[in-house]
C-alpha cells in the first residue's frame, strides 16, 4: 500500500458523499473508492452484530482494492464499530464523531449542543462523551431521527414530508435552548436547508465532513501519505444494492462526478 493509492470511504448510502465533497475540495489530488452499502441502508436500526459484520466485509473489500486509509463516513459506524475495528487493522482509519464533537465544542457559545443522529448512534452516546471530554460543563442533547435517512435516500430533501420530520425532531431540541446542532449522521447535511428554514439562521449546524478531512490531512502529513504522483485522480463508486437512487441523489450533491456505479452482488 503506497501513498499514491486511493482512499477508501464508506457509508450505508449517499450520506458519505458529503465527506467526499469536502475531500475533493480540500484534497483534490487524492483518488478514492467509495462504497455505499445500499443493500443494508438504513444502518440506524441494525443490531451491533449486524453492523460489525458489515464493517468487516466492507473494510476487507476496500483493503482488497489497496486503499491507503479508510474514512468511515458514517455516524453509526463511527460510533458503534470503529472504536474496536480500528484496533484490528494497521492502516489509518478515521470516523466523523471526533471531528464533529471538536467543531461543536468550538462553535457553541451557550454550552448547549444538540446532536441529531441515528438510533444506534444515540444509544452509544459517543458525541456526548467526546464533547464533554473537551468541555465537561457543556450539556448535550442527543435525539434519534429515524425518518431522516430514508427521506434522503429517496431524494426528499425539502418537501412537506421532510419539513414535517424536521419539525418533529428539532422542535424538542430547540426547546432545550441549544445554539449548535451536530448533524451526527452524514446523510443529514442533505437536509440542511430544511433544518435551517425551521430553526432559523442563528442555529449553528455542524456538518462533520469538513473537520474530518482536516483530521485526515493531519494524519497524511504526519505519515507522509499525500499523493504526489501528479496523475489525474480516479474516483470509483460501488454499491451493494439499489444503484438508481444512489445515482440520482448522488448527482444532486456531486454533479457529474458520479459517472458510473459498480454494483456488487453481496
Ligand atoms: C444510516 O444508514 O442509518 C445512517 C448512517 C449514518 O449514521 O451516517
Amino acid at each position: 500500500m503506497g501513498k499514491n493509492e486511493p482512499i477508501g470511504i464508506f457509508d450505508s448510502g449517499v450520506g458519505g458523499l458529503t465527506v467526499v465533497k469536502s475531500l475533493m475540495e480540500k484534497m483534490p489530488d487524492e483518488s478514492f473508492i467509495y462504497f455505499g452499502d445500499t443493500a443494508h441502508v438504513p444502518y440506524g436500526n441494525k443490531s451491533e452484530q449486524q453492523l460489525f459484520n458489515y464493517a468487516h466485509k466492507i473494510i476487507s473489500f476496500l483493503i482488497s482494492k489497496q486503499v491507503k486509509a479508510i474514512i468511515v463516513a458514517c455516524g453509526t459506524h463511527s460510533s458503534v464499530t470503529l472504536p474496536s475495528v480500528l484496533q484490528e487493522y494497521s492502516l489509518p482509519m478515521l470516523g466523523v464523531v471526533k471531528a464533529g464533537a471538536r467543531s461543536a465544542a468550538r462553535l457553541s457559545r451557550n454550552g448547549k449542543i444538540g446532536v441529531a443522529a441515528t438510533q444506534a448512534t444515540v444509544n452509544k452516546k459517543a458525541y456526548t462523551r467526546e464533547i464533554q471530554e473537551l468541555e465537561p460543563d457543556f450539556q448535550v442533547y442527543e435525539t434519534a431521527c429515524p425518518r431522516f435517512v430514508p427521506l434522503v435516500e429517496a431524494g426528499k430533501l425539502n418537501n412537506s414530508e421532510s419539513r414535517e420530520a424536521v419539525a418533529e425532531y428539532l422542535g424538542p431540541l430547540l426547546a432545550q435552548g441549544i445554539d449548535t446542532l451536530v448533524l451526527g449522521c452524514t446523510h443529514y447535511p442533505f437536509l440542511a436547508t430544511a433544518i435551517s428554514e425551521f430553526a432559523g439562521e442563528k442555529l449553528e449546524l455542524v456538518d462533520t465532513s469538513c473537520e474530518t478531512i482536516d483530521e485526515l490531512q493531519e494524519i497524511f502529513g504526519a505519515q507522509d501519505l499525500f499523493n504526489n504522483s501528479g496523475k489525474k485522480p480516479r474516483h470509483e463508486f460501488y454499491v451493494s444494492g439499489h444503484d438508481d437512487s444512489f445515482f440520482n441523489v448522488g448527482r444532486l450533491l456531486m454533479g457529474d462526478i458520479i459517472k458510473e456505479i459498480h454494483k456488487l452482488d453481496w
